[in-house]
């Protein structure tokens, strides 16, 4: 990649020394329903020009939606890609990576595990009667081809490490969002800030991954995995989970039930809706991902999928200053 790195070992040091344990985060304040889930720029919605028809409750359902999708998100990723395909590697290359690096991915194994505790009992203590058993409600998909690709072939199906990338950066975003909002509720917000703390740590981490698995692959095999990682990512561009929540704002307003053509159309619209493609997928929300898709020319067909990325030519690789948490 030919920029300059943030040492392993000083990585793992780094992890060794901002361990937290879950008592730190304060469940016991349980959620408040009054409170706004999820920050206003990461409610879908708010984007559709029939946001307007929606009463101040139906919003809040809204909100509520989105807070609960981005803890299931995080789940979601961290438990069926990333932590297999983390661990996957390790048992394939392992002895390859050298020790300090191996250290790196074990702390970043044990703190996803972690992170999917935390987010599980937020789902719990703002929805009991959602999750009784741990089943998430609006992020499925775990069997999808290419999650089982990259999580059994993880030194082939290479995409793997770019989604790790993206994820860990946005995880820093949406942490932003959360910190800055005023009507976010207080436990969701503590738990993305606890969060933050190990993510912008991860996105190192992944940096040295980009280098042992992604540098070395033949171009053919990478072109092939940057189409892969544009799939996916069409997915998250193109998001149909609003529609589930829809359901929810009928349930509460019947009158409205006569707009849901409306509504379904605009929801499919968010492809191509430029304020809310900004608000996650686009330079300003992933800076130092954008940056590095730049220095990738074969991820530069990722220009087709993501409709904020325009690929930058000459730009310096991204360097170790990896994301930024001064200041949090
Ligand atoms: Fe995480
Ligand atoms: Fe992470």
């Amino acid at each position: 990649m030919g920029s300059p790195l943030v040492n392993p070992r000083q990585l793992h040091e780094q992890a060794l020394k901002q361990a937290f344990s879950l008592d730190a985060i304060p469940y016991e304040q349980g959620v408040s329903e009054s409170l706004a889930w999820a920050p206003l720029a990461f409610v879908p919605h708010a984007y559709l020009p029939s946001y307007e028809l929606l009463d101040a409750g139906d919003r809040a359902l809204c909100a509520q939606f989105a807070g609960l999708a981005i803890a299931e998100l995080f789940i979601y990723l961290e438990e069926s890609i990333l932590v297999p395909a983390v661990e996957q590697a390790l048992a394939r290359r392992g002895s390859a990576l050298g020790a300090d690096l191996r250290h790196c991915l074990l702390d970043l194994i044990e703190e996803e595990h972690k992170h999917t505790e935390m987010f599980w009992r937020l789902l719990e203590r703002a929805r009991p009667d959602w999750y009784p058993n741990r089943q998430l409600r609006f992020q499925r998909g775990g069997k999808r081809l290419a999650t089982r690709l990259m999580t059994r072939h993880p030194d082939t199906f290479i995409a793997w490490v770019w989604v790790a990338l993206l994820f860990e950066e946005l995880t820093i975003h949406v942490y932003r969002h959360y910190r800055d909002d005023a009507a976010v509720e207080p436990l969701f917000r503590e738990v993305h800030r606890f969060h933050m703390l190990d993510e912008a740590r991860h996105f190192r981490i992944e940096q040295h991954l980009l280098k042992a698995f992604w540098d070395p692959a033949p171009l053919a095999l990478r072109q092939l995995n940057a189409r892969l990682f544009g799939l996916i990512m069409a997915r998250f561009v193109s998001p149909r989970l609003p529609l589930k929540a829809l359901d929810l704002v009928f349930e509460r307003s019947p009158h409205l039930k006569v707009h849901a053509p409306r509504f379904r159309q605009e929801i499919l619209a968010l492809a191509n809706n430029g304020a809310y493609q900004q608000a996650y997928y686009s330079r300003e929300a992933l800076p130092l991902t954008f940056q590095t898709l730049d220095a990738y020319p074969e991820m530069h067909l990722l220009e087709k999928i993501l409709p904020a990325y325009t690929p930058r030519t000459g730009t310096p690789t991204p360097t170790a200053s990896a994301p930024n948490t001064g200041g949090f």
